[in-house]
C-alpha cells in the first residue's frame, strides 16, 4: 500500500486582478467625503474593478490557465477543482463548470468539486475541501486546484470605497512549501445579518456596516481564543502573538486589519500572555474589567491597543497589506491576496516560519488557522511562487480610471446584471495578452469568452480556442 501523502498544502499560486483601478484619493473628492476618509480612515490606496469585458469567470479562466502554464502542470493532473465565490452570475450552474472548458480540451472531465458560497469565506471552504481530499482515502494521486474569485461592488454610499476585484488560484498537493498545522485551528460560526445579498435582482449586498465591523472583531476574538486553547492543550504551553511570525487577515479595508491585530494583543493581555510587556500591561490595565461588549465600544481601548500593537503590526502584519490596500476587498480572494503580498515581500525569509490566517465571511463564518513554510522543491519553491505572481509588475502596469469612469462602468454593469442578449465592446486594449474576456451573453443567457492572443511561439495552446471560442 502506498504511504499516505505528507506535508499536504499549497504548492503554487497565481493571482489575477483587472488592469483597471480607481485611486481612493480621487474617489474621496468625487464622493464629497472629507479628505483622508478613504485613505487614512479606511487605510486604502486604490481599488481594482472589472470593466464590461471582465467578470469573475473570465478572471478565473485567466488565473487557472496562467497557473497551469507557468508551473508546467498538465491539465490531466488535476483531480479536484473547488471554487469559492460570492458573486452570483447563475443560481444553479457553478463557476467550476465554466472552468471545465480548460480541462475538457485536454480530455480531462474526471474532476470532482463544485462551488462554495458564504460571503468572503467560500475560498477557505474550497481550500479546506481540497486539502481534506488529498489527505483522504479518496485521493487518487492528482492535484487539487482552488479558485477564489470575486468582483466586490457596492451601491453608492459609504461602503462603495470598500470594493475590489481579483482571482487567486492555488494548487494543492503533498510535499508543499506551505503546509497546514491542522490541529491549530479555531472556528466561529453564527447567525447574523451584517452583510448579505437577499436581492437576487442586484449584484449589491445589503450592509449593516457597523454591525459587520463588530461581528468581524467578535469572530477574531472567538477564533483566536479557541486556537490558543487548542495549542495550550496539545503543546502544554501558552500561545501568544509572539508564536506567530506573521498574521494574515481577511481585509475588507486596512483599518479593520489594524484594529484586529490590536485586538489579538488585547486578548493576550487578558490572558496574561508573554507578548505583553510591563509597559503595555500598565497601559491596558484600565481596560481589564470592561465587559466584552463594552470593549467593542471603547474608543480609548482601541487607541491604546493599536498604539501598543504598532511595532509588532509593522513586523507581522504590514508585509501582508500591499495587495489588499491596492486592489481593495476582493471577498473570497482577500485573505489570499494578503497572503500573496506576504510571499511577494518576504519569500526569502519565510522558510521555517508560521503564519496565522484569519478568514471571515459575513452571515457569519470564520476560521483562524495556521500555515507553516519551507523552501519547497522546484517548481514549487517560494521564490518561484513570488516570481510567477509578479505582483509588482501587475500593479505597475495598471490603468487609473477617473472616478467618473468608474461610476459609469458600475452603472453599465447594474444595467447588465442578470440581462441577456448583449455583446460587449470586446475592447481588449487594456488587457495583457493571455487574458480572457467576456464577448457576449446570448438570448438564452449563455456567456461566451475569448482569450486575448499571446504571440509567443514558446507557449503552446495560445490561440484563444478555449472557452467556447466566440
Ligand atoms: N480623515 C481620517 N480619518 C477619517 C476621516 C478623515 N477625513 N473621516 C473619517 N475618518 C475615519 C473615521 O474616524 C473611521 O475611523 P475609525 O473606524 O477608526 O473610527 C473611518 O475613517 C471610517 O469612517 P466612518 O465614518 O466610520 O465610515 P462609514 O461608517 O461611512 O463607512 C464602513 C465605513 C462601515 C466600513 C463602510 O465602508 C462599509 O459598510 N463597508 C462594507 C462593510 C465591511 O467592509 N465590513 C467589514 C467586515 S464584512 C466584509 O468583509 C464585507
Amino acid at each position: 500500500m502506498a504511504s499516505p501523502p505528507k506535508n499536504v498544502g499549497i504548492l503554487a499560486m497565481e493571482i489575477y486582478f483587472p488592469p483597471t483601478c480607481v485611486k481612493q484619493e480621487a474617489l474621496e473628492v468625487h464622493d464629497g467625503a472629507s479628505k483622508g476618509k478613504y485613505t487614512i480612515g479606511l487605510g486604502q490606496d486604490s481599488m481594482a474593478f472589472c470593466t464590461e469585458v471582465e467578470d469573475i469567470i473570465s478572471m478565473s479562466l485567466t488565473a487557472v490557465t496562467s497557473l497551469l502554464e507557468k508551473y508546467n502542470v498538465d491539465p490531466k493532473q488535476i483531480g479536484r477543482l473547488e471554487v469559492g465565490s460570492e458573486t452570483v452570475l447563475d443560481k444553479s450552474k457553478s463557476i467550476k463548470t465554466f472552468l471545465m472548458q480548460v480541462f475538457e480540451e485536454h480530455g480531462n472531465t474526471d474532476i470532482e468539486g463544485v462551488d462554495s458560497t458564504n460571503a468572503c469565506y467560500g475560498g477557505t471552504a474550497a481550500l479546506f475541501n481540497c486539502v481534506n481530499w488529498v489527505e483522504s482515502s479518496s485521493w487518487d494521486g492528482r492535484y487539487g486546484l482552488v479558485v477564489c474569485t470575486d468582483s466586490a461592488v457596492y451601491a453608492e454610499g459609504p461602503a462603495r470605497p470598500t470594493g475590489g476585484a481579483a482571482t487567486i488560484a492555488m494548487l494543492v498537493g503533498p510535499d508543499a512549501p506551505i503546509t497546514f498545522e491542522s490541529k491549530l485551528r479555531g472556528s466561529h460560526m453564527a447567525h447574523a445579518y451584517d452583510f448579505y445579498k437577499p436581492n437576487l435582482a442586484s449584484e449589491y449586498p445589503v450592509v449593516d456596516g457597523k454591525l459587520s465591523q463588530t461581528c468581524y472583531l467578535m469572530a477574531v476574538d472567538s477564533c483566536y481564543n479557541l486556537l490558543c486553547t487548542k495549542y495550550e492543550k496539545s503543546e502544554g504551553k501558552q500561545f501568544s502573538v509572539n508564536d506567530a511570525d506573521y498574521v494574515v487577515f481577511h481585509s475588507p479595508y486596512n483599518k479593520l486589519v489594524q484594529k484586529s491585530f490590536a485586538r489579538l494583543m488585547y486578548n493576550d493581555f487578558l490572558r496574561s500572555a508573554s507578548s505583553i510587556d510591563e509597559d503595555a500591561k500598565e497601559k491596558l490595565s484600565p481596560f481589564s474589567n470592561l465587559s466584552i461588549n463594552e470593549s467593542y465600544q471603547s474608543r480609548d481601548l482601541e487607541k491604546v491597543s493599536q498604539q501598543i500593537a504598532k511595532p509588532l503590526y509593522d513586523k507581522k502584519v504590514q508585509p501582508t497589506t500591499l495587495l489588499p490596500k491596492q486592489i481593495g476587498n476582493t471577498y473570497t480572494a482577500s485573505l489570499y491576496s494578503a497572503f500573496a503580498s506576504l510571499i511577494h515581500n518576504e519569500h526569502s525569509e519565510l522558510a521555517g516560519k508560521r503564519a496565522l490566517m484569519f478568514s471571515y465571511g459575513s452571515g457569519l463564518t470564520a476560521t483562524m488557522f495556521s500555515l507553516h513554510f519551507n523552501e519547497g522543491q522546484h517548481p514549487f519553491r517560494l521564490s518561484n511562487i513570488a516570481s510567477v505572481m509578479n505582483v509588482a509588475k501587475k500593479l505597475k502596469s495598471r490603468h487609473e480610471f477617473p472616478p467618473e469612469k468608474f461610476v459609469e462602468t458600475l452603472k453599465l454593469m447594474e444595467h447588465r446584471y442578470g440581462a441577456k442578449e448583449y455583446v460587449t465592446s470586446k475592447d481588449t486594449s487594456l488587457l495583457v495578452p493571455g487574458t480572457y474576456y467576456l464577448t457576449e451573453v446570448d438570448s438564452m443567457y449563455r456567456r461566451f469568452y475569448a482569450k486575448k492572443p499571446v504571440y509567443d511561439s514558446n507557449i503552446p495552446h495560445q490561440n484563444g480556442s478555449v472557452a467556447n471560442g466566440h
